[in-house]
């Protein structure tokens, strides 16, 4: 069984020769960190990974520096902690599965790291469950601990409306709506699913144009070649 079939949104990155909108990027980075990452971990990106991308070296390294990271042993064989660095991926929420399914009535917050390409049409569909929130229709009741979303496969999801207008200050002052949020933060997540993108795009522009040369010298050198024959 599968959700409602969810609307095909311009994503501003979507065309052939398209990069991302890395301010978006930022903020969608922004709404992770403030609200997603509290029960969803991202155990492929590192803090490396947003320099240059979202944040400067400097402010990457910041942000790093404001979790603490399990270390060791050291030289006497200890257990340390010590703050995070760019090398370091994003924290985890729980310490592992049990925790996380108890921590939310028995459901599991899914890795986000490349969730956009594991879930099918997954940028639309994202969008869509985190602002699909809404009362369910007469005549259908939701188990207490679920909510109703009508794109989530079955209706009934464990995870509560998490974008609320204002849930998050976006540094650059831009109104967090729940759709700018919803937006941003797919941005964020499409970004980390598939972050050559953009080189990607580059060299397949490059291979084109240099084939198309390719091909018009070919087309000029059979027409030379030939010329005394015909
Ligand atoms: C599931 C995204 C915040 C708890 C999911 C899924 C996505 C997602 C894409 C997978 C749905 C599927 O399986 O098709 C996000 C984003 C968040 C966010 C982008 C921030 C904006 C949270 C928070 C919590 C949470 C804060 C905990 C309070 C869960 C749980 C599930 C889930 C328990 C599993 C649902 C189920 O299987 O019924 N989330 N999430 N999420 N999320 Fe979140």
């Amino acid at each position: 069984e599968h959700g409602l079939d969810c609307p095909s949104y311009p994503w501003p990155h979507k065309g052939i020769l398209s990069s991302y909108d890395h301010a978006s990027i930022r903020r969608g980075h922004q709404v992770f960190q403030q609200v997603c990452a509290s029960c969803h971990s991202m155990s492929l990106v590192t803090y490396r990974d947003l320099v240059g991308v979202a944040y400067t070296e400097e402010e990457a390294k910041a942000l790093a520096a404001e979790i603490e990271v399990e270390d060791g042993p050291n030289d006497e064989g200890e257990m340390f902690s010590r703050p995070g660095k760019l090398s370091d991926r994003f924290p985890k929420p729980y310490a592992n599965e049990q925790a996380a399914r108890f921590a939310n009535g028995g459901a599991y917050p899914p890795d986000l790291s490349l969730i956009t390409k594991a879930r099918h049409n997954g940028q639309n569909y994202v969008f869509s469950l985190l602002t699909g929130y809404r009362d369910p229709p007469a005549g259908v009741s939701i188990r207490e601990g679920l909510h109703y979303n009508p794109y989530f496969p079955g209706g009934a999801i464990a995870m509560p409306k998490m974008l609320n207008d204002g849930a998050v200050e976006y540094e650059d002052g831009i109104p967090a709506t729940e759709s700018q949020m919803g937006k941003d933060v797919v941005t964020f997540l499409s970004w980390a699913a598939e972050p050559e993108m953009e080189e990607r795009k580059l060299m397949g522009f490059k291979w084109i144009f240099i084939f198309s040369l390719a091909l018009l010298q070919a087309g000029f050198y059979r027409r030379w070649k030939w010329a005394p024959v015909k």
